[in-house]
């Protein structure tokens, strides 16, 4: 069997235990603990110049990091990436920006990349390259010779063509992005919007090809839906543990009877200020249940020194100071907002005491926490995962209570509606979630891109 190469450009730090918040790294660590491999990437330092760091070793695992000078990620990470390509991905285009020489340090660390890469890779070697940082390496590997099959998972959304061209390099990077032998979406949604923008605005043709295929600039390119997912069992062991549930009892012990979570990074796509406000929604709504709800929202900080994210920060403190100050009492405060990481061992028991999850994202390429709340449910008395239309895994989930994020009553309602929800409802709408879960579950998303493009 061929050795796994992954590339993404954060690279987690391995350790057990370790609260590490993003879909990209749980997915990668699970493929690479189960198959062993090579993982390379973003060290996640900025030095003086871009420079390999020593390798090293963990179990089945070797790691390989780059750092990166601060003029790369300037123009890589803070600047096209997260600055233009991530809100685009998300519709957000009201918060992207655009700056050629941003572009041309994304393409320049995607050269990097490729240089400091292919004299690691061996002929047979599969490589799997994640998201959308990378969306040119493959190309920039093919200008090195490499002749192996390459493939890339986008973790994000792929979004409709005109929203795709907002971003003045669009024709590039869909050059680039064909360079690749086969391209994995999250949902059919995804895909359909990548096989539209090649096939009506980059000459691509899908004619007399295999499903999703299409051919373009000579090259056959293969498209695939891969919808990431997680361990439903092992989720469901970490959330009843009996340390772990004493743990989580404890701090029930000091909120309200009755929990609704949210757990997100701090990131403009989650719909952190529209969720807010139709929390307050609710307690405006529905006054009988003042005194009895707690709202806890967990966000640790992400991207701190792009400017859309510091203001988000700074907009959200502002409203949960806001909310608290209208409606908390002397023995009530009705909206708890955390700024920090949990361990995997804390936040699933943490799940399974919540009566109900608001996972209500602008967009969202997948998004985990509504499976890993799904899955940590406790299956006799399950809570209620309250999950937005536009998060990729409502298109798998849709026995969640689906909302518009954009509509604050319609969310209020959700959350009484999920509050006072008869048991056998909850349970049936548990079960199906888990069917399908168990069903595309971590391993066979795994499974399936890896031998789709080892079969090529
Ligand atoms: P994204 O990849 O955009 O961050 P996902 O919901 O797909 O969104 O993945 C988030 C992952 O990060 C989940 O596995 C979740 O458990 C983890 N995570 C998010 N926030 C925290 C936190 N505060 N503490 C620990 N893990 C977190
Ligand atoms: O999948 C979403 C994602 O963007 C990953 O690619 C990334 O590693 C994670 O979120 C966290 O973001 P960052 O690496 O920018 O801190």
């Amino acid at each position: 069997m061929s050795r796994l190469v992954v590339v993404s450009n954060r690279v987690a730090p391995i350790q057990e235990g370790e609260a590490t918040a993003g879909g990209l790294a749980a997915g990668v660590l699970d493929a690479l603990k189960q198959k062993g491999g090579l993982w390379f990437g973003w060290s996640g330092e900025v030095t003086a110049t871009s420079e390999p760091t020593p390798e090293h070793t963990v179990g089945p695992i070797t790691l390989f990091t780059i750092n990166l000078s601060r003029q790369d990620y300037d123009q890589f990470y803070r600047g096209f990436a997260n600055g233009t390509l991530w809100p685009a991905l998300h519709y957000q285009i009201g918060l992207g920006r655009f700056e050629w020489p941003e572009f041309e340090g994304y393409r320049r660390v995607n050269d990097l990349f490729a240089r400091a890469l292919t004299p690691l890779v061996r002929p047979d070697d599969l490589v799997w390259v994640h998201d959308y940082h990378l969306l040119c390496l493959a190309d920039s590997l093919r200008a090195n010779g490499l002749r192996n099959r390459i493939g890339l998972f986008l973790h994000t959304p792929f979004p409709a063509p005109g929203v795709f061209m907002t971003i003045p390099s669009h024709a590039a990077l869909i050059k680039a992005m064909c360079a690749y032998d086969l391209l994995g979406f999250q949902t059919e949604q995804d895909r359909t919007a990548f096989l539209d923008y090649v096939t009506r605005h980059a000459g691509g043709s899908a004619d007399g090809l295999a499903d999703g295929t299409v051919t373009i600039d000579g090259r056959v390119v293969r498209t695939g839906v891969y919808p990431i997912g997680v361990h439903v069992e092992e989720v469901r062991s970490q959330a009843e543990t009996p340390i772990n549930r004493r743990q989580a009892t404890r701090m029930r012990a000091n909120l309200m009877e009755r929990l609704i979570i949210s757990v997100d990074r701090l990131d403009y796509s989650k719909g952190l200020p529209q969720r807010f406000a139709a929390f307050e929604r609710f307690l405006a709504d529905y006054p009988a249940q003042h005194g009895l709800v707690t709202f806890m929202q967990i966000a640790p900080p992400s991207r701190s020194d792009i400017e859309t994210y510091q203001r988000i920060r700074r907009e959200l403190e502002a409203e949960a100071g806001r909310i608290n100050g209208r409606f908390a009492e002397v023995d009530w405060v009705p909206l708890r907002y955390l700024n920090r990481s949990f361990a995997r061992n804390v936040l699933m028991p943490l799940y399974a005491e919540a009566q109900a999850c608001l996972v209500t994202p602008l967009r969202d390429g997948m998004n985990l926490v509504a499976k890993e709340f799904a899955a940590a449910q406790d299956p006799e008395e399950p809570g209620v995962l309250i999950l937005s239309e536009f998060a990729g895994a409502a298109r798998e989930l849709d026995a969640a209570l689906l909302v518009n994020p954009y509509d604050e009553r319609g969310m209020a309602q959700a959350m009484d509606r999920a509050l006072s929800m008869p048991v056998e409802e909850r349970q049936d709408r548990h079960q199906a979630m888990l069917a399908v879960m168990r069903r595309n579950s971590l391993e066979r998303w795994r499974d399936r891109f890896v031998a789709d493009l080892q079969a090529g």
